[in-house]
């Protein structure tokens, strides 16, 4: 009767300070590889593109009959109030045109052109369509009474539209 007690040796066990140091020491080299592969950023260099505008040729006209350059005022009304009646090609087929009656009138009919003078057009623009016994669709614009230059803008405008095929 004789028990034998072995304590299970120690086998391969190693102490633990050995195994720490290789972990740290592979954990250490990880690092460095990784440090070494990150490659830094190139360096910025900088440079802004700008462009310049120079001021070119653009310049106030409001000369009436300059067909060159910025619109005249009376180019930016026709083609914001007026057109939207008598179309931006003096037809009188405006997007509001539909719903008139009578239609405005075809600015390109030959006709018409030698029928009126240029105070004649005038006259209507400023007085409306109504004082003038014609349809009161035709909207008067009494500030432009003594605007002469954006007027005679809007006459030639209209004369303009008879000389298109
Ligand atoms: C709301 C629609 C409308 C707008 C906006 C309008 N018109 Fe008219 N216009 C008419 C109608 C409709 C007539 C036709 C009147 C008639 O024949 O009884 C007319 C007639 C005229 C006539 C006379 C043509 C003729 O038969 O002798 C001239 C000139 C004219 N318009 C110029 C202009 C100018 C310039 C503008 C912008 C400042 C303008 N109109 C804005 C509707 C409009």
């Amino acid at each position: 009767m004789s028990k034998t007690t072995s304590r299970g040796g120690p086998g391969g066990q190693r102490p633990p300070g050995v195994r720490s140091l290789v972990l740290a020491l592979v954990l250490l080299f990880t690092l460095w590889a990784c440090g070494k592969n990150e490659a830094p950023p190139p360096p910025s260099t900088g440079v802004n593109i700008t462009q310049e505008t120079g001021p070119g040729k653009r310049g106030p006209s409001h000369a009436p009959g300059d067909h060159a350059g910025e619109p005249s005022d009376a180019q930016r009304i026709f083609m914001t109030v007026c057109a939207t009646c008598h179309g931006i090609d003096g037809t009188g087929t405006g997007p509001a045109a539909e719903s008139l009656n009578p239609k405005p009138r075809n600015y390109t009919d030959a006709q018409w052109q030698a029928s009126v003078t240029d105070d004649d057009i005038r006259e209507i623009i400023v007085k409306g369509g109504q004082a003038m016994k014609k349809s009161a669709m035709m909207p008067a614009n009494p500030n432009l009474k003594d605007d002469t230059a954006t007027l005679d803008g809007l006459v030639q405008i209209i004369r303009g539209f008879s000389k298109k095929p």
